[in-house]
């Protein structure tokens, strides 16, 4: 029988049935007071979220890597110097999108699943000032959440941009637009929020409009000025035709987010992070990456003796139709990834769990049944 897979990814992730009901209503015209109130209902909550009261929330049809490149487009011109602190995955596609605009990319590099360091930040640019610092908050590939307040405060006190990446971690750990002197952070609708994927969300404060006033890089689509001029008529609008279906999903997603709010989002992002965590030691399994009790939006498990990486999330996912995300880069092969941030409730958890413990059995890891799920929990009924 043909049942939707579980998904237990770091994004897209599951979608609510409110979310996939509005999606799925008649449009709301593009241009007009309807689209006009979605618009600007979806911006406040998005305000709320990145906690400012005084950036610029833009939404863009596009995944969060158009709204990266919105960035890099935006602030910059060809040979303008930034600073990228490599740490994985993304922090890495980041230094490759720089460099496709013209960019001289400057880097601090780290072994994958380590922390950067706020001090060596500051050194580098205390050696070497450059227009901006471009920093991932959720290292999507390793688990690890940065450091951002304290690399954000080295960065301005150099004079420095701070440009950060939140398409995995906005929604489900602390981030502070303003507190932390943030000047741009992107955000997508397919991760911690639980909508479709479709639509990026850059908040721009007014440094990095300033900024922006100078620039020479090329840009149209993804032009900030235009976004502007459109979303600060009275009916606001997208100025080309935006994922109006996506937008309608993602107005629900926002309702139901706020509905407990973000403080009862970010404890329930701790705690289900805990309850992996827990339950992948209970089954003898390492945990990869660095400040695992900050990292609450994905936990990289290393495989064990018995199987590869791939193998495991190959077979979980072809036996119980749970999909895990596997190694990227130099960590293919040697660890797995599960995700919880997103619209997961305690019994999710447990059935991937549940799903893990077999699979690992079937796989030839010594396994006591029910060892994950009865960590898992215990971790539960602790924050009842
Ligand atoms: C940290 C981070 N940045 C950027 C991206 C790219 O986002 P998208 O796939 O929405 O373009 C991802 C996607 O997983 C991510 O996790």
């Amino acid at each position: 029988m043909d049942r939707p897979e579980i998904i237990l990814a770091p994004g897209p992730t599951p979608i609510p049935p409110e979310v996939l009901l509005a999606q799925g209503s008649p449009l709301v015209y593009h241009r007009g007071p309807g689209f006009g109130n979605l618009m600007r209902d979806v911006t406040d909550r998005l305000k709320e979220l990145y906690r400012t009261d005084t950036a610029d929330v833009l939404l863009m049809t596009s995944s969060g890597s158009g709204g990266l490149e919105s960035t890099v487009q935006n602030l910059f011109s060809p040979g303008d110097e930034v600073l990228v602190p490599l740490a994985g995955f993304f922090s890495e596609r980041f230094k490759k999108l720089a460099e496709a605009f013209g960019l001289t990319v400057r880097t601090i590099e780290y072994e994958w699943g380590t922390k950067v360091r706020p001090d060596d930040v500051a050194a580098a640019l205390a050696e070497h000032p450059v227009k901006a610092v471009l920093l991932t908050q959720s290292e999507t590939s390793t688990g690890v959440i940065q450091p951002i307040q304290e690399l954000a405060r080295a960065a301005r006190e150099a004079g420095a941009l701070v440009v950060v990446d939140v398409v995995s971690s906005l929604g489900a750990v602390p981030f502070e637009f303003d507190e932390w002197g943030i000047d741009v952070a992107v955000g997508g609708s397919q991760k911690a929020l639980s909508a479709s994927p479709g639509i990026a969300f850059v908040a721009i404060g007014d440094r990095a409009w300033a900024a922006s006033d100078t620039a020479t890089n090329p840009r149209f689509y993804f032009d900030w000025r235009i976004y502007k001029t459109f979303a600060d008529l009275p009916n606001p609008e997208n100025p080309w035709t935006p994922a109006i279906s996506v937008m309608q999903g993602l107005q629900a997603a926002l309702r139901l987010y706020f509905q407990d709010g973000v403080d009862v989002a970010l404890a329930r992002h701790r705690m289900l992070s805990t309850a992996v965590k827990e339950g992948a030691k209970a089954l003898g399994l390492d945990l990869f990456g660095e400040g695992l009790e900050d990292n609450w939006t994905v936990t990289a498990i290393r495989a064990p003796e018995a199987a590869d990486a791939d193998t495991i999330s190959d077979t979980i996912r072809a036996v119980w139709g749970c999909v895990l995300a596997p190694g990227q880069g130099p960590l293919k092969g040697k660890v797995f990834r599960i995700g919880h941030f997103g619209y997961f409730s305690e019994l999710d958890i447990i059935r991937g769990l549940a799903a893990l413990e077999m699979t690992l059995e079937k796989l030839g890891h010594p396994v006591k049944r029910g060892a994950a799920v009865a960590a898992a929990e215990t971790v539960f009924m602790g924050s009842r």
